[in-house]
């Protein structure tokens, strides 16, 4: 594990060979690279490995948010720890103190288990409607200590919620965050943006970058300026 990688860049794209180049030319800048559900769902534990082999000194972030019941995403750690040792996977917070629990029992050692609280694609009536009754940072913070009481590494959790969960868990908790937006770039389809700096300077320990970096004309070289802005 790579504690001096920053920043994770998101390789969001169907399209196997972009995700490779991206991997090839990004990872030895950055350290650290992240696929998620529309990558593993499309090119399954090959592409994993194909990631690996493009970038085979960066860490990888599986993200696939678990949420099952603890038995079954026991089976689900255990195995993509096995196959691929990753630096980070996540799980939904929402499963429940059990399934964090066995969760964390069935990572491996080398793999740091993460959180996620509530999407930052739901505001206060959504969350609402599916129930919860606090409100959302309130709700986010109750989530995240739960996480931690579990023995969980850290949460992924959105800019506006930096200060509150670095307030509320201890200070090797870790803080990934996405939604970050170097000056002057696009936001695209990301609400809430946060430079990267003031991130990290908030408390995020790292971030996700996507097309800030991959939609650049040079990625390597905007994954570069992004790091020497920091
Ligand atoms: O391209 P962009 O920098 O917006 O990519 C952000 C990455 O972080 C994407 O992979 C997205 O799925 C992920 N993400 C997010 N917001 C969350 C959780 C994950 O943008 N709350």
């Amino acid at each position: 594990m790579n504690n001096t990688s920053k920043i994770f860049c998101a390789l969001d794209t169907s399209d196997l060979e972009q995700a490779k180049k991206w991997a090839s030319a990004v990872g030895p800048v950055t350290g650290a690279l992240k696929v998620g559900m529309e990558f593993v769902n499309s090119f399954g534990p090959q592409g994993i490995e194909a990631i690996q082999n493009a970038a085979p000194n960066a860490d990888l972030f599986i993200d696939l948010k678990f949420h099952d019941i603890p038995n079954t995403v026991a089976g689900a750690v255990r195995t993509t720890c096995a196959n691929f040792a990753p630096a980070y996977i996540n799980v939904h917070a929402a499963g429940g103190q059990e399934m964090l629990e066995a969760a964390k029992d069935a990572c491996g050692n080398d793999t740091k288990l993460l959180a996620v609280t509530i999407l930052t694609s739901l505001d206060q009536e959504a969350i609402a409607k599916v129930g919860y009754q606090n409100e959302l940072s309130g709700q986010v913070i109750r989530m995240a200590k739960l996480a931690e009481n579990s023995g969980l590494d850290g949460v992924v959790c959105s800019a506006l919620e930096i200060e509150l969960v670095r307030k509320a868990c201890a200070s090797n908790f870790e803080l990934i965050v996405p939604g970050i937006r170097p000056s002057g770039s696009d936001h695209g389809d990301q609400k809430r943006v946060i430079m990267p700096s003031e991130a990290l300077d908030k408390g995020a320990t790292h971030l996700v970058i996507g097309r800030p970096i991959t939609g650049a004309n040079d990625p390597a070289k905007a994954a570069r300026e992004i790091l020497e802005s920091l």
